[in-house]
């Protein structure tokens, strides 16, 4: 490898692991793009089973109940038993426990999903389904409150935040099996 492209190698080094200030000298240097904005930056996020990154905020199942008859029960029901009938395929949310391994396995949060987790992840990003990204971070808890206190995971006065969350135990926790590959380590 020539000087000339172990430098460049090293500068895009420094552009991704340090702060706005290379990022623009990056911009400059090679005159192409901007630098992206912290608005920008935040809608990539990414929420692991252990719950790493969780931001700060908080919320309970009796603010997520009026969030959710706001936002969502049109899609997913009253009574988070989904909503076939009007073809806007929201899924149902809870019940199914014991039916996976039968014929007609119920697949929802409360009976499929290993981590509590996900469902902040899940929500912040991809729902309502008709406006991703709009709700704030203490009504994503409310509503990861509210579900999880519908499918009695959690009491209905358990407050999730950033520290209860992950030590929230799903049913089907140890319904899979683990996969030893080595990289896939990386995302627990
Ligand atoms: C316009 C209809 C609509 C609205 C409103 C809506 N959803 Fe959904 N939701 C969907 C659809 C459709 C899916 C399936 C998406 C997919 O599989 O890609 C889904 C999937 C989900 C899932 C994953 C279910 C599973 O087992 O995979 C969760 C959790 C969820 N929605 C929660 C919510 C919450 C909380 C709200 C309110 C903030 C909401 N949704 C509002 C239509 C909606």
């Amino acid at each position: 490898m020539s000087m000339r492209r172990k430098c460049l190698a090293f500068a895009t080094g420094v552009c991704l692991f340090s702060g706005g200030a290379s990022a623009q000298s990056i911009v400059d240097h090679f005159n192409v793009g901007r630098v992206a904005t912290a608005d920008e930056i935040a809608k990539y996020f990414a929420i692991p089973p252990s719950g790493a990154g969780l931001p700060a905020g908080s919320g309970t199942a009796k603010a997520g109940a009026a969030i959710f008859a706001d936002t969502c029960a049109a899609c997913h029901g009253d009574k988070l038993q989904g909503n076939p009938a009007k073809g806007i395929g929201g899924d149902r949310l809870i019940g199914g426990q014991g039916t996976l391994a039968s014929k007609t396995p119920v697949k929802t949060v409360e009976s499929y999903w290993p981590y509590a987790t996900t469902l902040f992840d899940y929500i912040k990003r991809a729902m309502p389904f008709n406006a991703p990204g709009s709700l704030k971070d203490d009504e994503v808890y409310a509503l990861v409150a509210y579900i999880l206190s519908e499918a009695r995971i959690i009491k209905p006065t358990e407050i999730m935040d950033a520290k209860s969350l992950p030590k929230v135990q799903m049913p089907n926790r140890d319904g899979f099996i683990p996969d030893p590959r080595p990289e896939l380590q990386l995302y627990r």
